[in-house]
């Protein structure tokens, strides 16, 4: 089998607490390759961009200043079936409901600030890894 590309963000509540090394730890032992990443402050226009499908949500404001609110680590990760391995290795976006092991079981603060995103199909992880990588930042 070929293997897929995902897009990730560790998010700010993640960064904040330096949480960067114990998540890329959790991504690896899942058997999912970083083949691209970058730590940016993303800027507004980025995040209404990224999260654009949300726009009409009651809670898109709130979700744009809190993926402004402090650095983020954009990443491509790569396997067997990336899209569906990383949602899987994520677990669910409330954090109570996430199973045990998940990252955001281990470090989400809440449904809000769940330290990462994970494209939902493979179509949407090529769209949004080129919102932030050129094919020339992404080795794998
Ligand atoms: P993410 O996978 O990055 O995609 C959309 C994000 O919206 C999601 O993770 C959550 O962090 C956020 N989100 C979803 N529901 C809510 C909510 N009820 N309140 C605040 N943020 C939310």
């Amino acid at each position: 089998m070929a293997a897929q590309r995902t897009f990730s963000i560790i998010k700010p509540d993640a960064t904040e607490r330096n949480l960067t090394g114990a998540i890329n730890a959790v991504i690896e032992k899942a058997g999912l390759r970083i083949i691209g990443q970058r730590r940016i402050q993303m800027t507004t226009a980025q995040a209404e961009r990224f999260y654009g499908v949300h726009r009409e949500r009651p809670f898109f404001r709130e979700l744009v200043d809190f993926m402004t609110s402090g650095p983020v680590v954009v990443q491509v990760l790569s396997g067997d079936d990336a899209v569906a391995k990383y949602r899987e290795v994520m677990g669910a976006t409330n954090p109570a409901d996430a199973a045990e092991g998940t990252i955001r079981k281990l470090f989400a603060k809440s449904i809000g600030e769940n330290s990462v995103h994970g494209s939902d199909s493979a179509e949407n992880a090529e769209i949004e890894i080129a919102q932030f990588f050129s094919e020339a930042d992404i080795a794998g």
